[in-house]
């Protein structure tokens, strides 16, 4: 079992929480993933590591409250216990020092699986820009714990509440027309986010990371849940993944993949709430 250490909600129905995980928080790298299990009737939910404490031996995952598996996690409190928590999984994003600027685009919930990256980026050296995108100032998360691993920070904002009026792609291309000489760019965030970003690098040939989180079952390669076309191959997000070349996805076959079972799942967030 997985007591959960701490708990806090970083903006409506965003959680943040520590699992005490020693086994995964002592190899676990930067861009990896978990899959937990609430129950025995639970869903497996993989999350992205958000952070993770080697001496502590806690991990950090942030969650939205989207369907009944994650109705059922954000229901529960500091001292319960998780029944699995199996990770870290994928593999580990590639930390080096690049010739030019590292960007982390982090969009909603997105934003806290860049953060690991960032700050490993930054230790090894190279100079990193963090773009935050959330839809409105009150629900952008982890905005100082970003600055102070990163030597810059844009925020936008869909309603302009805060930093730049628009969306992640416009602060890509603010850097692109000030002459920022972006070696890499990595984003995480809804899929839709990520083929934007994708969209926007690709006219300037920066090499940019995405990292999927498709329907996922078994996590080990098995099941084929995580299935996703990249170039002309298909891969699994759980074992080749999580993170893929952002301009070689199909992301059209990706969205739709991740359609096919809504209706399934307001059944189940329904019979979760009654
Ligand atoms: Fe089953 Fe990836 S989750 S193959």
């Amino acid at each position: 079992m997985y007591e959960i250490l701490k708990k806090e909600e970083l903006s409506p129905h965003v959680y943040a929480m520590e699992i005490a995980a020693p086994r995964v928080a002592k190899k676990a790298e930067p861009g990896q993933f978990i899959i937990l299990r609430v129950n025995e009737e639970g869903e497996r939910i993989p999350l992205t590591i958000a952070d993770f404490n080697r001496e502590t031996g806690r991990i950090l995952i942030v969650f939205q409250v989207i369907g009944a598996s994650t109705m059922e996690l954000a229901a529960l409190e500091v001292g319960d216990s998780l029944l699995d928590f199996v990770g870290p999984l994928g593999h580990p994003s590639e930390i080096r020092k690049l010739d030019g600027t590292m960007v982390v685009v982090g969009g909603g919930i997105g934003v806290a699986p860049t953060y690991p990256i960032a700050r490993a980026m930054h230790e090894a050296g190279n100079k990193v820009i963090a773009i935050m995108g959330a839809k409105t100032k009150d629900i952008l998360i982890m905005e100082e714990d970003m600055k102070a691993v990163t030597d810059e920070v844009l925020v936008t904002t869909d309603d302009g509440s805060y930093g730049i009026k628009g969306f992640v792609t416009n602060a890509v291309e603010e850097l692109v027309r000030r002459g920022e000489k972006i070696a890499q760019v990595t984003a995480i965030g809804p899929v839709i986010m990520m083929k934007s970003v994708a969209e926007a690098t690709r006219p300037y040939g920066i090499p940019t990371v995405v990292s999927l989180n498709p329907i996922m079952v078994d996590g080990t390669g098995m099941c084929g849940g995580c299935r996703v076309t990249v170039g002309d191959e298909t891969k699994f997000a759980c074992v080749d993944g999580p993170e893929f070349d952002g301009h070689a996805v199909d992301f059209p076959g990706l969205m739709s993949r991740q359609r096919m079972y809504r209706d399934l799942e307001a059944v189940e967030k329904e019979h979760v709430c009654r």
